[in-house]
């Protein structure tokens, strides 16, 4: 018996990415059972058997266990924020480099009864206005036949407008004996296709996944494991045109490594922009110690401690220490003065070696924090400036100024400095914590959990044994006091 369990779950992965944990196996074996018995199998050897089969009766099985085992729960505007991105960001930069082609893709993956796509087409038509000489495709599709038809249906209960405004409302629906009609011109708007994202070959220029502008795939990929999210993911960002958005639901890309796309926070939302095929090219000639700098899980031990219970004493001064002097110091030697904290001669002699030979990153970076520390701002600033321009991706240098800038109460550039550092490396959860304080602060605390949410959901996804930065935390640690902040909510 436990052995055609696990087949049966082996094959339903792989049909349709599901993750099937020990937690779901109840609820999976009872949505089984319930199929076996309305089809009328003799046992349950016999219903895998039939589903194994490459045939129309197989396939037909196969749509009515969709039914049974996906979530199909979606409602229009559905996380508002990242639709306003959607409208004030990334469709005017699309229609504005689309001016002269007059052509749009956009596909909704994963778009449930068409709510998805029908707030996209919504969104395009107040922006556009008349949408004459424009080619617009909005496809939306989904693996379950159920839900599409009732998205080419375009009518809703009230349900599914609970978060639409007033006025789009009364612009676009029109009220049917308790149900909610769609506007037959936005339903013309999409086009609805079956697809099932694990399967099916996309890109593909034989359908019309190809060459997409933006896809949206949100709350799709939760109940997929992880290899397959990050399978789906690949073939998705090599649908989208150079420049193209991804836009998923949040958190559900941050446990994986993007060759294509580069994170993006609009608004407190993050988007995946799909890299430039120069970026790509470049990504896979850097010296691997370049890339560990870009990218890395553990974020550098030598950057200035920000974490809750050492918050206060950040760029805290210490009495110097006495110091071996010697004519000619060494890059170990100024490590060794800041970890004495003796900032003002890390700063001195540091000077000597640039002057005479080395200027490296390391050692500007070391006199950038001893700036800092000093509250030498300006000088910090400086410093930091010319460590980018020397090498633009120095990811401890924009935490350096992100840091700098919070203290002088410039928010803004705080925030723009910290999105700089998620763009390098996302799994930054540091930078994540540091936008929700800020957005915390400024009574924002939509953005400011979803920072601290994204955090934890990171450093879940992390090894629980590494310790963090700044050796006193563990990884343990610090998901308990994201979950301690997450309960104010
Ligand atoms: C929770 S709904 C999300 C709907 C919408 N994207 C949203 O965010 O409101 C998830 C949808 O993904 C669809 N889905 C699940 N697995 C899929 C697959 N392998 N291929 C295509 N669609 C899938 C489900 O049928 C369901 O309609």
């Amino acid at each position: 018996m436990k052995n055609i369990i696990d087949d049966l779950i082996h094959l339903v992965s792989k049909k349709t990415g599901l993750c099937i944990r020990e937690r779901d196996l109840e609820k999976f074996l009872q949505k089984i059972e319930e199929r076996v018995k309305q089809g009328n199998f003799s046992d349950l050897i016999s219903y895998y058997e039939l589903l194994q089969k490459n045939t129309l009766a197989s396939e037909k099985e196969w749509k009515e266990l969709f039914l049974l085992l996906t979530v199909a729960e979606s409602y229009f505007f559905r996380d508002i924020d990242q639709f306003l991105v959607l409208k004030k960001i990334l469709l005017p930069k699309i229609l504005e480099a689309k001016k002269t082609e007059k052509t749009i893709r956009i596909w909704s993956a994963g778009c449930c009864a068409g709510e998805e796509p029908y707030s996209i087409a919504i969104i395009l038509k107040e922006l556009l206005g008349d949408m004459h000489g424009w080619n617009i495709l909005i496809l939306g599709n989904d693996i379950n036949e159920e839900v599409l038809q009732k998205a080419r249906k375009g009518i809703y209960t009230p349900w599914s407008l609970r978060d639409l405004s007033p006025e789009i409302k009364k612009l676009y629906f029109k009220e049917n004996k308790g149900l909610w009609e769609l506007d037959p011109k936005i339903c013309q708007m999409v086009k609805f296709t079956h697809c099932n994202l694990v399967e099916d070959v996309f890109p593909s220029w034989a359908s019309e996944l190809h060459s997409m502008d933006i896809i949206f795939c949100r709350n799709v990929f939760i109940y997929f494991s992880q290899d397959t999210v990050g399978m789906i993911a690949n073939k998705l960002s090599q649908t989208l045109n150079e420049q193209g958005y991804l836009i998923t639901g949040h958190g559900e890309l941050y446990a994986q490594k993007l060759k294509y796309l580069k994170p993006k926070i609009y608004n407190g939302c993050v988007v995946y922009h799909k890299k430039t095929l120069a970026e790509i090219q470049s990504a896979a000639f850097i010296a691997p110690e370049k890339i560990a700098n870009r990218r890395t899980n553990t974020p550098p031990n030598i950057l200035i401690k920000i974490l809750p219970e050492t918050k206060k004493n950040i760029f805290q001064k210490t009495s110097s220490p006495s110091f071996l002097e010697k004519e000619k110091l060494t890059i170990e030697d100024i490590q060794l003065l800041f970890k004495k904290a003796d900032y003002k001669k890390v700063v001195e002699e540091g000077k000597k070696i640039c002057l005479l030979c080395d200027d490296s990153l390391e050692l500007l970076f070391l006199m950038a924090q001893s700036y800092a520390n000093m509250a030498k701002y300006e000088n910090a600033i400086r410093m930091c400036l010319k460590i980018i321009k020397k090498e633009i991706s120095y990811m401890k240098a924009y935490f350096l100024l992100s840091q700098i800038y919070k203290i002088l109460g410039d928010r803004d550039k705080a925030k723009s400095f910290l999105q700089n550092v998620i763009y390098l490396d996302p799994y930054f959860v540091l930078a994540y914590i540091e936008l929700g304080e800020l957005w915390e602060d400024e009574g924002d605390s939509k953005n400011a959990k979803k920072m601290f949410s994204t955090a934890l959901e990171i450093l879940e996804s992390l090894p629980h044994t590494p310790v963090l930065p700044y050796k006193e935390i563990t990884t343990e640690e610090l998901i308990k006091y994201l979950q301690k902040i997450l309960k104010k909510y």
